[in-house]
């Protein structure tokens, strides 16, 4: 349970700790105080305290764990999870525009066409982390599931074509009204086009469901890229996470990680192992390198 916290906040175990004691103090002080001014301006009916008694315990409950947050260090977490509440209960409107920014944020954009299960594990991750955010999918395939999963996320999509991707401005207009800063490849099969590559120097990074330089390339993707490592008998495969240039799957590396290939093995089976390895090591990369925490 509480593991599943700490995964669902995205928190340490000390944090959690001081996280939860909030919740405990602010949440009995709430109760304490709301009951003194229930006490103050007392109420003879029944049913009209009770509702009076809901309506202060609602008002006072974020005032009382901000407070109590801060001296646990924890205000930007009780913010943020506020303001989280404040969206779900529809008091306020989630911001899917494109230039709303806070002045320390880092703003990610997504690159994928598939069905997004790289791309929803990395929303997952920076789900409450106030300083980084999935603010843009982009996507060449009406109708990939990674669209459907936006749609659920409220995060704003950019459907492109060819003509505009590798002629025009590469979409560089869009990507520039979105303040994006990095932009992550998560089973995004066109090649990256040069002036993409340009404005975003060091900025752009993949995922490649196999071991680099090994089974890359041209037309490597997919199930091709399993079919390839089992024909050739491999012992070994795994994940590579690296920058992107000008050729398909070629920049500079940044992780591999392996995983063994079983002798029963079928392409799909591999590739469900790799896509584990994908899912717990691409979003905590992308976190270090954008941090600038990666050496
Ligand atoms: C992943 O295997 C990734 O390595 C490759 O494209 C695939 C995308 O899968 N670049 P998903 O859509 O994230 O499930």
């Amino acid at each position: 349970m509480l593991k599943k916290l700490q995964q669902r906040w995205k928190v340490s175990g000390l944090r959690l700790t001081f996280v939860l004691a909030t919740f405990a103090i602010g949440g009995s002080l709430t109760g304490y105080i709301g009951r003194m001014l229930m006490n103050i301006f007392p109420i003879n009916n029944t049913w009209l305290w009770i509702i009076t008694y809901l309506i202060v315990i609602i008002i006072l409950w974020p005032v009382m764990v901000l407070l109590i947050s801060i001296p646990f260090g924890q205000f930007r977490f009780f913010i943020n999870y506020i303001h989280k509440i404040e969206i779900r209960m529809g008091l306020i409107k989630a911001e899917r525009g494109t230039n709303k920014t806070k002045a320390s944020e880092i703003r990610l954009a997504i690159f994928a066409s598939g069905t997004g299960s790289n791309a929803q594990k990395i929303i997952d991750h920076f789900r409450n982390n106030p300083h980084i955010r999935v603010v843009l999918i982009v996507c060449n395939k009406p109708g990939a599931g990674v669209l459907k999963i936006a749609d659920q996320e409220k995060i704003s999509t950019l459907l492109t074509e060819k003509e505009k991707f590798f002629r025009g401005n590469a979409n560089l207009d869009e990507l520039k009204q979105y303040k994006i800063d990095w932009i992550i490849l998560a089973g995004f099969l066109w090649k990256i086009p040069d002036a993409m590559i340009r404005a975003f120097p060091d900025k752009i990074i993949n995922i490649h469901p196999a071991l680099l330089p090994n089974y890359g390339g041209k037309g490597m993707y997919g199930p091709k890229v399993h079919e390839t490592v089992l024909a050739n008998h491999e012992k070994e495969s795994g994940i590579t996470i690296h920058y992107v240039d000008n050729k398909y799957d070629h920049g500079k590396i940044l992780l591999r990680v392996k995983c063994p290939v079983l002798p029963d093995d079928t392409a799909d089976s591999l590739a469900q192992r790799v896509h584990v390895l994908e899912h717990t090591h691409y979003p905590a990369t992308i976190e270090k390198l954008v941090t600038g925490r990666w050496y």
